[in-house]
């Protein structure tokens, strides 16, 4: 099967407060975006990997080397929002390499992404019809507050699990879901995609992750990732 990574990388990270995006700053020595990129592109089962950046991004021809280009193609369709960079991804990348059986989509912003967790999601989806998406079990006791800010009730952590990626669905499968919430203006209330896919009534497969695969949000994140990624 030919098998896509699309990583969106248009986002502005405003609530890591940075100077910079998130996605370009520098995390165990790199730019934080570069980590998954080279990840992607270095993996014998993802055929080609896309990124997808604003269109007056500044900072990514800095890092796509020549040697990393051959493996990995900028697209300059960002949206105003992650689903669409993700949408107008599949679009563009369809373009520019023809079909794909499937796509992984990864947060730009998630560097500890490594080969053994692509070939643990590739190998537990393999024959699948849908797809799906790594992901951890809760370990928190969870509460759910009053308007007060009181805590009203905990709420059974029994089959929660905490959503990360890659996410990796059939591509057809992947542009109809983001295309019909598009349509259906749900697209607001999506934030992966999964989402898109559990509105189609289908069930993606959720396959364990990793807690060095942690989303960089706030600038504290940053340096657990620096320490996933130094260890
Ligand atoms: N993303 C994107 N296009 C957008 C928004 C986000 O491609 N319009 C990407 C980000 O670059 C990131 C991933 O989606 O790699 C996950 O989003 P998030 O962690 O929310 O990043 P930001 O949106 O940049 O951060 P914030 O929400 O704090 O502004
Ligand atoms: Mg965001």
């Amino acid at each position: 099967p030919r098998r896509f990574a699309l990583i969106p990388a248009a986002g502005v990270g405003a609530r890591m407060g940075a100077r910079i995006p998130k996605q370009y700053m520098a995390v165990a020595g790199k730019p934080m975006l570069h980590h998954a990129l080279e990840t992607f592109a270095a993996h014998p089962r993802i055929a080609h990997t896309f990124v997808v950046v604003s269109a007056g991004d500044g900072w990514i021809d800095e890092l796509l080397t020549p040697e990393l280009a051959q493996r990995a193609t900028v697209l300059r369709v960002g949206g105003a929002t992650r689903q669409e960079s993700v949408f107008n991804g599949l679009v563009e990348m369809r373009a520019a390499a023809g079909d794909a059986d499937w796509v992984l989509v990864h947060d730009a912003a998630r560097p500890g992404l490594d080969a053994e967790l692509i070939d643990r999601l590739l190998d537990a989806l393999a024959d699948d019809e849908v797809g799906g998406l790594l992901a951890l079990p809760v370990v928190d006791t969870l509460k759910r507050a009053s308007a007060e800010g009181r805590s009203e009730q905990t709420v059974p952590r029994a089959g929660l699990w905490a959503a990360q990626t890659p996410q990796m669905f059939r591509y057809a499968l992947l542009r109809r879901a983001l295309n019909e919430a598009a349509e259906q203006g749900r697209i607001g209330a999506i934030t992966d995609d999964a989402s898109a896919i559990e509105m189609l009534g289908l069930l993606p497969k959720l396959v364990e992750g990793s807690p060095r695969n942690l989303k960089v949000t706030l600038a504290q994140d940053a340096a657990l990732a620096e320490f996933f990624l130094k260890g």
